[in-house]
């Protein structure tokens, strides 16, 4: 019988965090959330205590560990916009660096010796081979991924140097939403795909900017492997059993295997709403990678997992309710006029 100790998650409030949390609790976990809630949610954190702190507030999230008993870090706080990476590095290395650096000497000093780190598919840069396994080289081409590949880093020279064993997980691109509807997307600003063409769907924005559509992809817009993030929280929840039970520290990545250009999404919205996103074709986003789609063999080797949500439709029907659509019932998918 595995020993079910309380496990901190810094961003518990946010969008993966929360999720994280309750996938958590209905394992028998007590998911302590830590989150100064700048962009976080306090209505979000509904499985567990909440401590108000920053991470760079070592001694806080030292006495938080402390005051709980936890043994084991989910890591989600972090800034995670690649385009203000670019614009204001400075922030990014203070707050996924300078928080990385205080967390773990919170976790030394209340002798918590596991992490698990949100790691990202940004920290391969624009790889030249599909599909990316773990040892695709790293080459991150923007400020996000190089703090998310040093975050990685940290972690090796830390078990090396003080045994703190660790699982860096690396998303690729979560989507969805909690499928019994207790947890939302929210992100201010919004900057990804499918919430964005969700809300130009609902009529709450202008037409959709497809970014390039002169890539070498099937239809020339940009592919990319969008995860549920309820799988998402599962394949935590397999890496703290993973680490709980001994497991040895690694990288592993998180995706479904199987990529969807952006048009695809469109036609995929329309298939899971009954609503057309209005949209235009547009320039090339600078940094964008062409193609981006998870190797997924690794994680199911070593943790057992695999997306139980890789249909696209199905994904964005649980993210349609946070934008105000009715999603079309699966039954319901032949009577969709064309
Ligand atoms: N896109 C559009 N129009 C938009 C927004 C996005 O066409 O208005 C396109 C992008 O060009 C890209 C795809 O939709 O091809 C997905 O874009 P997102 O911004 O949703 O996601 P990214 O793939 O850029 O970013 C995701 C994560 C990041 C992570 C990155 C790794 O959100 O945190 O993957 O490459 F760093």
């Amino acid at each position: 019988m595995i020993e079910r100790s309380p496990i901190m998650v810094t961003g518990g409030a946010g969008f993966i965090g929360s999720h994280a949390c309750k996938a958590l609790s209905d394992a028998g976990h007590l998911p302590v959330t830590l989150d100064d809630l700048s962009t976080g949610n306090r209505d979000a954190v509904k499985w567990g205590p909440l401590a108000v702190a920053g991470l760079q507030d070592t001694k806080a999230v030292a006495a938080a560990l402390q005051a709980h008993g936890v043994r084991m870090v989910m890591h989600f706080a972090a800034s995670a916009y690649v385009g203000e990476s670019m614009r204001d590095p400075a922030l990014y290395y203070l707050n996924n660096v300078g928080g990385m650096t205080s967390l773990l000497a919170a976790c030394r000093a209340a002798r918590v010796d596991k992490v698990i780190l949100s790691s990202s598919c940004a920290t391969y840069g624009i790889p030249d081979r599909m599909p990316i396994t773990e040892d695709t080289p790293q080459q991150p081409v923007n400020p996000y991924g190089r703090t998310k590949l040093i975050c990685e880093q940290m972690l090796q020279d830390y078990e090396a140097a003080y045994g703190i064993r660790h699982v860096a997980l690396r998303y690729f691109n979560a989507a969805g939403a909690d499928p019994e509807g207790e947890l939302f997307e929210c992100h201010d600003p919004e900057t990804h795909l499918i919430p964005l063409a969700l809300m130009a769907a609902a009529g709450q924005r202008g037409p959709l900017e497809v970014f390039g559509s002169d890539y070498a992809t099937r239809d020339g817009s940009c592919e990319r492997d969008y995860i549920h993030v309820s799988d998402l929280a599962r394949g935590h929840l397999l890496a703290a059993d993973y680490l709980e039970t001994g497991g040895e520290s690694c990288a592993l990545n998180l995706g479904t295997g199987r990529g969807y250009t952006v048009l695809e999404v469109l036609a995929a919205i329309k298939q899971a709403t009954g609503v057309a996103v209005p949209y235009r074709l547009s320039p090339r986003r600078a940094g964008d990678p062409p193609m981006l789609t998870a190797d997924v063999s690794r994680a199911q080797r070593v943790l057992g997992f695999k997306a139980a949500c890789p249909d696209l439709v199905q994904i964005i029907r649980d993210a349609a309710p946070s934008f105000g659509l009715n999603p079309v019932p699966e039954e319901a998918d032949a009577q969709i006029p064309a």
